[in-house]
């Protein structure tokens, strides 16, 4: 397929979807919510893609929010259908079950901050800048932000961030939980690299497992997650993958997981 405002690279398994409006700070028109949407979509239904990266072009912004020219011309009904189409891209990044790497290399604002949240982990470079500024705009967050945040900062910090719409260095994005590794710039993208390959060494099925019980379970209670956890692994120990991990740590080897 293809795409006027991203790009798609691949790299041993691993898919890179690149935002690339670097003139706009990769800010997510329409027609970019789009084309993440079709693109997510390819990565998960393709057996050769492992893992995905999503990141912004340009040396200055990850993705700089919604665009704010399409925002302003929106009534209430259209805003609320513009918020939806975001929210269930952003869903789809989240559910997959091949693991979402963000590699925020610059502004994180508004959507920004919020596809980087919907990814399984965030690596920031150095000068990243996170944020939801929306109620600088008379706004509130619409893809997710509200929810998200939250759950990965907690209540309080989280207000504090949405009220005051202050940006948020790369380093206390990391002291807060809200980014896993921050890193100079120039490594951010052999950083991602080295994170993917000690994930894709692991057992396959066990890292999808992994991401639906987090997924899932953080919308249960402890009782309903547990019992989901469970399950997931006993259709764990049915697979090749869980004889071939075990047998590989008794027999002190390496463990060769197929993906089948
Ligand atoms: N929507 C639409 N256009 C955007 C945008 C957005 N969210 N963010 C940046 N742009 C555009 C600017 O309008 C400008 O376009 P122009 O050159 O055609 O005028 C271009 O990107 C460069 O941005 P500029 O503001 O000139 O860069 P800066 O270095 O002075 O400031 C930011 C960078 C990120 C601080 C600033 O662009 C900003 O505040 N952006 C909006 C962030 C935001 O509120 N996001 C939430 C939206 S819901």
């Amino acid at each position: 397929m293809s795409y006027q405002n991203i790009e798609v690279a691949d790299d041993a398994g691993v898919r890179t979807i690149t935002i690339n409006r670097p003139d706009k700070l990769n800010a997510l028109n329409i027609a970019t919510v789009g084309e993440l949407d079709a693109a997510v979509a390819e990565a998960e239904a393709d057996d050769q893609v492992f893992a995905l990266v999503i990141t912004g072009s340009g040396g200055k912004a990850f993705v700089a929010g919604a665009d704010i020219s399409e925002l302003n011309t929106l009534g209430p009904v259209e805003a609320k259908e513009f918020a939806l189409r975001g929210q269930s891209v952003f869903r789809r990044i989240e559910l997959m079950a091949k693991p979402v790497v963000a590699a925020v290399n610059g502004f994180a604002l508004g959507g920004g901050c919020e596809l980087a949240m919907a990814c399984h982990l965030r690596v920031a470079s150095s000068n990243a800048v996170f944020g939801q500024p929306e109620v600088k705009l008379g706004l509130i967050p619409g893809y997710g932000g509200t929810q998200r945040l939250p759950r990965l900062v907690g209540k309080g910090r989280a207000l504090e961030l949405l009220l005051s719409g202050r940006n948020v260095s790369a380093q206390e994005a990391a002291t807060i939980g809200l980014v896993n590794q921050v890193c100079e710039p120039e490594e951010l993208a052999a950083v991602v690299a080295k994170i993917l390959g000690t994930i894709l060494a692991n057992g396959p099925l066990a890292v999808s497992h992994c991401i639906e019980a987090v997924n899932s379970g953080l919308e249960m209670g402890l009782d309903d997650g547990c019992m989901l956890e469970a399950t997931l692994f006993g259709v764990g120990a049915a697979s090749e993958q869980m004889r071939e991990g075990t047998a590989a740590f008794l027999e002190r080897r390496k463990p060769e997981f197929t993906r089948d």
